[in-house]
């Protein structure tokens, strides 16, 4: 059994997707023994925004720029990895209502027409069966269904219809809001965030 673990915090150790994630990975490693491991940190080490430069070298055309070429082997292993997984970890902070820009240039090297989904003439398919996720979700305000800033809420529904759209649908999120809202609110999201942690079942 395979898990990807995936972070994109830019607050190193002061962040709370990261602490979550890491505790999910944790919580998955006493549920199935032995489980192997691949880790990647997007916000110190992202891939480039993608470019005429990718787009030429996807159609074939073979560029003598290091960066891109070194790039391209990066793009080529992330897919390797979500692959390989049974199960991801997803590390995902609200950043300017939606997710951060190191996990969308994750997303625009994974999602790929013939690979992770198709279009059929029922519309699109995701190609990624069997497949779990779990989201480590962290924002600074609350955008529960039903609050007022619910419609502004494009991190986790941006990442679940993604995920559902290349054909992952098992998706649990860990959220822990309201982390602006003082220490106490701040307490009792990550109170809350471990509960559900806890209760994840093999
Ligand atoms: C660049 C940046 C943008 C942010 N944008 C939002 C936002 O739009 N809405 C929000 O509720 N919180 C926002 N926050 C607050 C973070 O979501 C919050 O601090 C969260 O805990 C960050 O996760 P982390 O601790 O894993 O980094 C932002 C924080 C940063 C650094």
């Amino acid at each position: 059994m395979q898990l990807l673990h995936l972070d994109s915090s830019i607050l190193g150790t002061a962040s709370v997707s990261r602490q979550l994630s890491s505790e999910i990975v944790a919580r998955l490693q006493a549920l199935h023994p032995g489980i192997q491991l691949s880790y990647r940190d997007l916000a110190t080490d992202p891939a480039l925004h993608l470019s005429g430069a990718h787009l030429a070298a996807f159609q074939g055309v073979v560029s003598d720029n290091e960066s891109i070429n070194a790039d391209l082997i990066k793009g080529n292993a992330y897919m390797d990895e979500l692959m390989a997984a049974d199960i991801l970890v997803i590390g995902v902070p609200m950043y300017n209502l939606s997710i951060p820009t190191s996990l969308k240039a994750w997303i625009d090297r994974i999602a790929l027409a013939g690979k992770t989904f198709r279009y059929t003439e029922h519309g699109p398919e995701g190609l990624l069966k069997n497949k779990q996720a779990y989201l480590a979700s962290s924002r600074g305000s609350v955008y529960a269904a039903g609050s007022p800033a619910a419609m502004l809420e494009h991190q986790e529904s941006y990442l679940t219809g993604l995920l559902a759209f290349l054909g992952i649908t098992d998706v649990k999120v860990i959220r822990a809001e309201g982390m602006a809202f003082g220490p106490e609110a701040k307490t009792a999201a990550l109170a809350h965030a471990r509960e559900d942690i806890a209760a994840i079942m093999a």
